[in-house]
């Protein structure tokens, strides 16, 4: 099978197949970022654009990183730094972006669907960096590789994600993107942070921490998305803690073989204890190492890298 997809916007249209493909790719293009001179040119002359319209540690620089170790060339806007604080539309803005010849356009928005409207009206590949509460598919694939590493496969494994399920477009992508390959997710909440509805992508769900952490080869902890709700859906942070944070005395339910994962950026004593964060269980860094390549992956594979091996 070869790669003929023109944007990543989402998990729901992207194929075992097709992640196979990407987790595959990633797996060969790590070795370049230990190397001496991490730099590879297979994606000279080569346009990316990097335009976040949210805040972003991870996402921003591993795309920029992943850009420059393939050796295209990698802009980055963001909205407090381009004309659309002068009234300009994203459409317009998109538009004049595209008037000047990129290849991939990677866009983080706080509106869910807006890469997928930009997807729609221009001829550059678009790679969603995360929209609104909707999808971070980047998030889910490295997330994906992360385990892949450690478990060798992600069939059957069983998958917690617990926390703010709701305005979590990581739970989302992840429940899609596992269930996908075969695993069994569980996500766990308190009732004013799961949406109705959500085992209709997949997951099994509880209100239950020893329910969510028993039997789990991998439990996902998740931020309160703070920013995208009008008022706080849990009597303290504190409160929350206690009943929905992962500490030392609560993994001792867990198996002894267990991954912690956390996307990033952690609230440290709120969601998760920071001895369990710093733990050798831990893979909180490892994901972000997996990011950097599984973003070369995408760049790669949306550039043409696979067709043209092909031709060769
Ligand atoms: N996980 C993640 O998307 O982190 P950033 O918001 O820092 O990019």
């Amino acid at each position: 099978m070869t790669w003929t997809k023109k944007d990543v916007l989402d998990m729901e249209s992207l194929s075992a197949e097709e992640i196979n493909i990407i987790l595959d790719t990633a797996d060969s293009l790590k070795e370049i970022s230990k190397r001496p001179i991490k730099k590879v040119p297979t994606l000279r002359g080569k346009t990316v654009i990097l335009f976040f319209q949210e805040a972003s540690t991870r996402t921003r620089v591993s795309f920029d990183i992943a850009a420059k170790r393939l050796s295209a060339d990698s802009i980055s806007i963001s909205a407090s730094n381009s004309s659309m604080v002068k009234g300009e539309t994203l459409i317009d803005t998109a538009k004049n972006l595209e008037a000047m010849s990129p290849d991939i356009i990677v866009m983080r928005h706080s509106s869910s669907g807006a890469p997928h409207l930009l997807a729609q009206r221009i001829s550059a590949s678009i790679i969603n960096a995360g929209d609104g509460t909707h999808a971070h598919p980047t998030q889910a694939l490295l997330d994906m590789m992360t385990v892949r590493e450690r478990k060798g496969s992600l069939k059957n494994l069983r998958v917690s994600i617990i926390g703010d399920i709701s305005r979590s477009r990581v739970a989302r992508s992840n429940i899609l993107g596992f269930t996908k390959m075969g695993a069994h997710v569980k996500v766990a909440a308190p009732p004013t942070m799961m949406p109705k509805g959500i085992e209709s992508l997949g997951a099994s769900v509880t209100g239950d921490m020893k329910s969510a952490i028993e039997g789990a080869d991998v439990i996902m902890m998740l931020r309160i998305q703070k920013e995208r709700q009008q008022s706080f859906l849990f009597p303290s942070e504190r409160e929350y803690s206690k009943r929905f944070g992962l500490n030392i005395s609560r993994l001792q339910h867990a198996k002894p073989d267990v991954l912690i994962m956390h996307p990033g950026p952690l609230n440290r004593g709120v969601e998760i204890a920071p001895e369990v964060a710093d733990a050798p269980y831990s893979v909180i860094l490892d994901q972000v190492t997996s990011g950097v390549a599984v973003r070369m992956a995408i760049l790669y594979l949306l550039a043409g890298g696979m067709r043209d091996a092909d031709d060769h």
